[in-house]
C-alpha cells in the first residue's frame, strides 16, 4: 500500500530517520516514490497502518495518496474511497487548495463539516502546481500530557517523551523486544518503549531515581525491574538485551558517579565496554551524548549520529551503534 507522510520540521534528519527505522524493525519493504519538503510517499508492502502510530517525529499520515494535476481529478478518484454519509473537509496550508478542492468534493455530494469532519483530506500543492491527496490516519499525538511534570516522580533532567520515543525507535526494535535504559532517571525513555508494548529493565545508580522511576512507569500502568546498578560495571545478562536506548549524564544537571567528572569521554567508552557485556550481537545501543567529547565505539559498528542543538554551548549527539557480531 502507498502512504503519505508529513514529517515534523523540528529537525532535518531525524523524522526521516525515525520513520525509516520503524519500518526497518517492523519489516516492511518500502520505496520513496514522492519526496517534497517534509512530505513523503512511500510505496510499501504493509499490510496495516498500525505502525504509523509509533511515530513521534512524523506530524500528519494519510493512505491512499495520488498526485494529480487538477482539483477535479483528484476529488473524482478519492470520491471513491471516501463514504457519502460521513461529514469530510479537505485540510491543507494553501486556503485555496482547501477551497478548489472541497468545492470538488461537495459537487461530488460530499457533506462537508469543515469543523469536525469525521474524514479528512490531506492536501499539497507540488512543484508544477500538481496536487498531492490523501485520505488522513488519525494519529494519536499526547506526547505533551505525558510530559515530565505530570508524572508522579519528577527530576529536571528528565527527557521529553517525544525525543524519548524517538530514540527508541532509532533502536530497530518492535513490541516484544527487550530494552534496557542502564541511566534510566525518571524513566523517560522505558515509558515510552513500554507504551510500544517492548519489555523494559532499568537500572541507575541512584536508588531514588530507581524508586522513582518505578513510580512513573506503574502511573502508565507500566512494570519493570528497575535496579540500582552502576551502569560501567552491568553484570552479564541472559538472555541478552535486543537494544539498549539511553541517556547518560552529562555533568550539568544530573550527577555523574565517580570518574565522570574529570573524564566524561572516558566514563561513556567506559559504560559502552559495561553494555557490550549484556547486549545482544547485531543490536543497537541508542545513546545521546554532548557534541565535544571524543568517544571511541571499539567493539560496535558506528550506523549514524544527529545532533541537535539545545543553546550556544551544548550541542547533543545522538549516536546509533551496533553491536559486532
Ligand atoms: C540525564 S539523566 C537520565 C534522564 C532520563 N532519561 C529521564 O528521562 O529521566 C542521567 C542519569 O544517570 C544516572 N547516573 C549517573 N552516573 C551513573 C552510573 N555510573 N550508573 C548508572 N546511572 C548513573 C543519574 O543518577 C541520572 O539519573
Amino acid at each position: 500500500m502507498k502512504l503519505l507522510f508529513e514529517l515534523s520540521g523540528e529537525h532535518p534528519l531525524l523524522p526521516k530517520a525515525e520513520l525509516y527505522a520503524v519500518l526497518e524493525s517492523e519489516g516492511i519493504a518500502f520505496k520513496p516514490v514522492v519526496e517534497h519538503e517534509k512530505v513523503l510517499v512511500l510505496d510499501t508492502d504493509a499490510r496495516s497502518t498500525e505502525f504509523i502510530h509509533r511515530l513521534a517525529m512524523t506530524l500528519k499520515a494519510g493512505t491512499a495518496p495520488m498526485l494529480s494535476t487538477n482539483a477535479k481529478e483528484a476529488a473524482a478518484i478519492l470520491s471513491i474511497i471516501i463514504p457519502k454519509d460521513r461529514t469530510m473537509a479537505v485540510r491543507s496550508k494553501s486556503h485555496t487548495l482547501e477551497e478548489e478542492l472541497g468545492e470538488q468534493f461537495f459537487e461530488r455530494g460530499h457533506l462537508i463539516d469543515l469543523d469536525e469532519p469525521d474524514i479528512k483530506v490531506l492536501a499539497y500543492r507540488m512543484p508544477g502546481s500538481s496536487i498531492l491527496a490523501a485520505v488522513n490516519i488519525p494519529l494519536n499525538r499526547d506526547y505533551n500530557k505525558r510530559r515530565p511534570q505530570y508524572r508522579p516522580y519528577f527530576h529536571p533532567t528528565s527527557m521529553h517523551p517525544k525525543l524519548a520515543r524517538t530514540l527508541v525507535n532509532l533502536a530497530c526494535v518492535k513490541k516484544g523486544s527487550t530494552i534496557l535504559d542502564p541511566f534510566c532517571g525518571t524513566g523517560g525513555i522505558l515509558i515510552e518503549a513500554g507504551l510500544m508494548g517492548m519489555n523494559l529493565l532499568g537500572s541507575d545508580i541512584d536508588s531514588r531515581m530507581a524508586a522513582g522511576c518505578k513510580k512513573n512507569l506503574e502511573s502508565y500502568g507500566l512494570f519493570a525491574e528497575i535496579k540500582k546498578e552502576n551502569a560501567l560495571s552491568l553484570q552479564a545478562a541472559s538472555p541478552l538485551m535486543d537494544a539498549i536506548v539511553t541517556d547518560p549524564p552529562y555533568a550539568r544537571c544530573s550527577y555523574v558517579s565517580e570518574g565522570g567528572r574529570s573524564d566524561l569521554g572516558g566514563f561513556y567508552e567506559g559504560f559502552l565496554a559495561s553494555a557490550g557485556r549484556v547486549l545482544k550481537p547485531g543490536g543497537r545501543l541508542v545513546m545521546m551524548i554532548p557534541r565535544q567529547y571524543h568517544v571511541s565505539f571499539e567493539g560496535y559498528v558506528f550506523l549514524s549520529e544527529y545532533f541537535i542543538k539545545v543553546h550556544k554551548s551544548l550541542t547533543r549527539r545522538i549516536v546509533v551503534l551496533q553491536k559486532c557480531s
